[in-house]
């Protein structure tokens, strides 16, 4: 019922060996302009000035949670037998289009236009773009159902739990790719056991056998390890503190003294209206950096001076909250000028690796066990039981520039 590529597509993966491409929706998707922007928005935001190599792309990404969830509803016998044609295809674009709303530099740019990827995730597929149109042009109702599943909004439940779960082809891709370009060996676990070990429960519930928790157990530990080692790395929060700074001050600003240029790039972020996708697609991490250079010589000298930050990687220094210290680096700042709206920032993260929603949730991993019952994971290990009972991990820093 959908029509098939000519000849199978292959991409080169250097994570999952090759992307296998055979359906023309599919291949339609991926040729659009929409899609092709994430070449343009990087996977990691900032971590690419602590690891050199993570200048990975959401595309890739993208590509590679497609890929994912095709294996899961094709090789794994439970799900395929579970999903009609239909919702394999709708499953494997959602997949494919999960980050597509992703604007440049996610953190700083949500933080300060109040805006998430979500909503521009479900804006792309549904507003009448080119990609609402490859949908809706392969079949019809195609775009509700795919921003359905990734809304968590569809009919069928499974489809949502293959993208976006506690175990999820999202998660399943990410860690192993950002271990890859970052060079961790953290992120690794093993993906073919995992999907091994896959089974549905009752037709709508996504389980693994007692027999596959030692390899959840390691991802869920390749997870923790990975946001500690770098995604919460503190020199990558400093690179996205100073783009947040830099942005906060370009809208404190509005319209005064900006070169036409900047401005109508920086529009989304400058306004404070609801932003058209016409101007989201033009605002990239290509563009914002050449948007950045031009900042540089900007006439007011804390967007110069934060642009030129970015620029050369003349990032802030940082230390642990303290409320006795943070005084004194405030008026130390003060004394050489410094305004802090702009010059100090604190931020706090937190991580835990595990966390189960009680109920039937997405949000909890479930173990079949031996004799037929399920058993949320940290009651059928005793790693994950340990770790969930522990103190949240957390992290408060403040971040200010270096003063002689
Ligand atoms: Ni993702």
């Amino acid at each position: 019922m959908f029509k098939k590529t000519t000849e199978e597509k292959v991409l080169r993966d250097p994570v999952h060996g090759y992307i296998h491409v055979d359906l023309q929706v599919v291949w339609d998707v991926i040729n659009s302009s929409w899609f092709q922007r994430l070449r343009r928005i990087r996977q990691l935001g900032g971590a690419y000035v602590v690891y050199h190599c993570a200048e990975h792309s959401r595309f890739g990404h993208s590509l590679g949670v497609y890929e994912l969830v095709r294996r899961m509803v094709s090789e794994v016998q439970d799900i395929s037998n579970a999903l009609n044609e239909r919702e394999k295809v709708t499953a494997m674009l959602a997949g494919l289009l999960h980050d597509i709303g992703h604007g440049p530099y996610s953190h700083a740019f949500e933080g300060v236009t109040k805006t998430s990827h979500e909503e521009f995730t479900c804006r792309i597929i549904e507003e009448n773009t080119e990609i609402t149109r490859i949908l809706e042009d392969c079949c019809e109702g195609l775009s509700k159902d795919v921003a359905d599943v990734i809304r968590h909004e569809s009919s069928n439940p499974l489809l949502s739990q293959l993208i976006s779960s506690q175990l999820d082809a999202d998660r399943f891709d990410y860690l192993l790719r950002d271990a890859y370009f970052t060079g961790t060996k953290y992120g690794e676990y093993d993906l073919e056991r995992i999907l091994r070990t896959m089974r549905v429960h009752d037709g709508k519930q996504l389980v693994i056998k007692e027999s596959g928790v030692y390899a959840v157990e390691n991802y869920i530990m390749a997870r923790y390890h990975m946001y500690w080692q770098v995604y919460y790395h503190p020199v990558a929060r400093s690179y996205e503190t100073v783009l947040h700074l830099l942005f906060k001050r370009l809208k404190d600003l509005g319209y005064e003294n900006a070169d036409e240029h900047v401005i109508s790039l920086f529009e989304p972020i400058i306004s404070g209206k609801k932003i058209s996708l016409d101007a989201y697609f033009q605002l990239d991490e290509t563009s914002c950096g050449y948007g950045f250079h031009l900042l540089t010589k900007h006439p007011d000298p804390i967007v110069s001076d934060l642009a030129i930050r970015i620029r050369d990687r003349i990032l802030f220094e940082y230390q642990d909250s303290q409320p006795n210290e943070n005084r004194k680096i405030r008026n130390t700042l003060k004394k050489n000028g410094y305004d802090l709206h702009y010059y100090w920032a604190k931020d706090e993260v937190a991580q835990s690796p595990y966390v189960p929603y009680s109920g039937s949730g997405t949000g909890s991993i479930w173990v079949r066990m031996k004799d037929g019952s399920t058993k949320e994971l940290s009651n059928a290990s005793n790693i994950v039981y340990s770790l969930i009972h522990g103190p949240e991990k957390d992290d408060n820093k403040v971040y200010f520039p270096k003063v002689e």
